[in-house]
């Protein structure tokens, strides 16, 4: 292994993510400039028959911004950030080298596809999980990617000491698959009915006031993932360094939390 002084950290996933970052970014925008616009002058909403609507340029617009272009600035921190805090380079494994660059490629194709199926009004039509079935799944294998590459690099870490950051990128890395998962569960019809209608269509496994539930219940569980990752950080730090001191941190974070 390298000494830490000498480390070559390998930035090429981190410059990929980031050159979607700002793709995405100008893509996500523009289109909400439009909508913008169309919320101005309706008539707008007709200059490009139905690819130009409202209702196919709004899930367009917040699917791009949220999983492409500020998902995408978040995977190229994570690959900045992560080799720097964890004093460990990707170079250093051609395994985790192979997992990023497919975490990438996999990626990239399911914003191009999603951008794809949108507009062409293939959806959920269900906020925020609006993506069809097949490209839930692709999500799911580089999400979990993700976490191959994530653990791995702390698995092989040099740096002791894991700093907060990295249990920030833990926690989403943990909170968001629940979230994914459970929102987007659905039944692929074609499947369901023996063969009727679009391959590609799907209902929610749940509707009306239970699918209301799960939102509200996991948005809050991700809101509180501040409070809850500090209080795994203090316990197993608490564990490792004074067993003794442990319960006087978790007195200290219910006090703060007004729990
Ligand atoms: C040039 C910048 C942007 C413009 C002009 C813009 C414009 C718009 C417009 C017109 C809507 C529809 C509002 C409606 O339906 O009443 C919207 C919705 C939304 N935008 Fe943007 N947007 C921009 C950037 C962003 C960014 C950077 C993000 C997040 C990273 C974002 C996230 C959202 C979300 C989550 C919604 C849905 C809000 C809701 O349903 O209440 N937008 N945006």
């Amino acid at each position: 292994m390298q000494n830490s002084a000498q480390i070559e950290y390998d930035y090429s996933i981190a410059k990929a993510f980031t050159f979607a970052t700002i793709l995405f970014g100008i893509i996500g925008m523009t289109v909400g400039v439009i909508l913008a616009f169309q919320l101005a002058f309706p008539a707008l909403s007709n200059l490009a028959g139905e690819y130009g609507t409202f209702s196919r340029l709004r899930p367009l617009h917040t699917n791009g911004v949220a999983f492409g272009f500020a998902l995408s600035g978040i995977f190229a921190t994570w690959y900045y950030v992560g080799q720097r805090v964890l004093k460990v380079s990707l170079k250093e494994s051609p395994f985790l080298m192979g997992v990023a660059k497919l975490h990438f490629a996999l990626y990239f194709i399911t914003i191009l596809l999603a951008v794809v199926t949108l507009i062409s009004g293939i959806t959920t039509s269900k906020e925020y999980a609006e993506l069809e079935w097949p490209l839930d799944l692709l999500v799911v294998v580089w999400w979990v990617l993700w976490g191959v590459a994530m653990f791995g690099m702390i698995g092989i870490r040099r740096e002791r000491t894991l700093y907060v950051s990295v249990w920030y990128y833990m926690s989403s890395f943990l909170a968001v698959a629940m979230l994914y998962l459970f929102n987007n569960m659905e039944v692929p019809t074609y499947f369901a009915s023996g063969g009727h209608g679009s391959i590609l269509h799907s209902v929610s496994m749940y509707a009306g006031t239970n699918d209301a539930l799960v939102q509200c219940g996991l948005v809050t569980m991700l809101l509180h993932s501040y409070l809850l990752h500090q209080l795994l950080l203090w316990f197993i730090t608490s564990f490792q360094k004074n067993q003794d001191k442990m319960f006087i941190h978790i007195n200290f974070l219910c006090l703060r939390s007004g729990d």
